[in-house]
């Protein structure tokens, strides 16, 4: 029982059990979702055994988290003097709008909406785990935008992603339980994900969407100075426009850092 506890505290709120799951019979009948569920089961078991074996939990302390590069084609580092504040999983769709008169037009990307949960302890602690959890978040839907917990892990929210004009990615890191600030951005800088990213939700879907460098605009507040998006998980729209409609959105999730400069 002891050593339950200890573990739990450990994983900071990534819950061993979910005994609801907001999942559909026919998803789960997919090998793809089966995969990357039971990869991630299977790790979460294993940082079980591993908590059984530790005389004290991990320290969830940021300082020992780092940001995901993407060796192949790095985005500009973090700008110097600034300190990690916060790490989340951004469980969302991205916006499209569609021309219905040219087949042969890409789709064109107006915007996203997402629910961003606390993922700061899994980072500083588990990064390996971290890592899946993106394409283990978008195999389930989310039921609302204040859906307190993100299925399966159990992190809680820790805020709201939107746009608030078309080149305006906006995070707002306001929840019951903390704020963390307001962060108006613009589009510093993005890279294609890698080789190897999700397709998209059952494995099905048109690639992930790109990683991001975002810095803060006027209006930002808690110090934040820049975001990143990483390890994106689907989110891609089809090539063409042939055969979609006017708007559609694409299931998405990804980590986003935020980085602030300590006052
Ligand atoms: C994006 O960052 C890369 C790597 O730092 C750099 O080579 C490139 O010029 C940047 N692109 C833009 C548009 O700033
Ligand atoms: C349709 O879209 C393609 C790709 O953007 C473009 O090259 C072409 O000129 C467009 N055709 C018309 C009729 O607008
Ligand atoms: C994106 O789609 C969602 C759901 O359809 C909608 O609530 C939201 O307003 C849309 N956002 C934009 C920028 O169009
Ligand atoms: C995120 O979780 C950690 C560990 O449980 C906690 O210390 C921190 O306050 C949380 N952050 C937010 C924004 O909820
Ligand atoms: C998630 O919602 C989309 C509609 O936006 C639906 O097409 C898809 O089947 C749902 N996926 C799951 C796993 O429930
Ligand atoms: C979007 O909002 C930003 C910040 O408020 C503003 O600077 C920019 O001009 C706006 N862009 C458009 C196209 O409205
Ligand atoms: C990105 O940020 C760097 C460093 O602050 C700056 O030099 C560059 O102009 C920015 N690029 C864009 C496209 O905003």
């Amino acid at each position: 029982m002891f050593s339950k506890v200890l573990v739990t505290s450990a994983l900071c709120a990534v819950a061993f059990a979910s005994p609801f799951l907001p999942y559909s019979q026919q998803a789960a009948q997919r090998p793809a979702e089966m995969q990357v569920l039971s990869d991630y089961f299977s790790m979460l078991g294993q940082k079980v055994q591993a908590g059984r074996q530790m005389s004290e939990a991990p320290v969830c302390n940021l300082d020992n988290a780092v940001l995901p590069v993407d060796s192949a084609a790095p985005l500009p580092p973090v700008s110097e003097g600034l300190t990690l504040k916060h790490v989340a999983i951004g469980r969302g769709i991205q916006n499209y709008t569609c021309s219905q008169t040219n087949a042969t037009a890409p789709p064109v990307s107006i915007g996203a909406v997402a629910t961003l949960y606390n993922a700061s302890c899994v980072a500083s602690t588990y990064p390996d785990l971290l890592t899946l959890l993106p394409n283990v978040a978008l195999q389930f839907n989310l039921t609302s935008d204040d859906q307190a917990t993100l299925s399966p892990s159990y992190l809680a929210i820790s805020g709201h992603h939107y746009f608030a004009n078309t080149t305006t990615p906006t995070f707002n890191l306001d929840t019951a339980s903390q704020d963390l600030g307001f962060a108006p951005c613009s589009k510093n800088n993005t890279s294609l994900a890698p080789t190897g990213s999700p397709a998209g939700q059952g494995g099905q879907g048109h690639g992930s969407v790109a990683w991001l460098k975002l810095v803060t605009r006027e209006g930002a507040t808690g110090n934040l100075e820049e975001v990143y998006r990483v390890n994106t998980a689907g989110g891609n729209p089809p090539a063409t426009c042939a055969g979609m409609p006017a708007t559609f959105e694409v299931q998405y999730a990804a980590e986003y850092w935020f980085f602030e400069k300590p006052s």
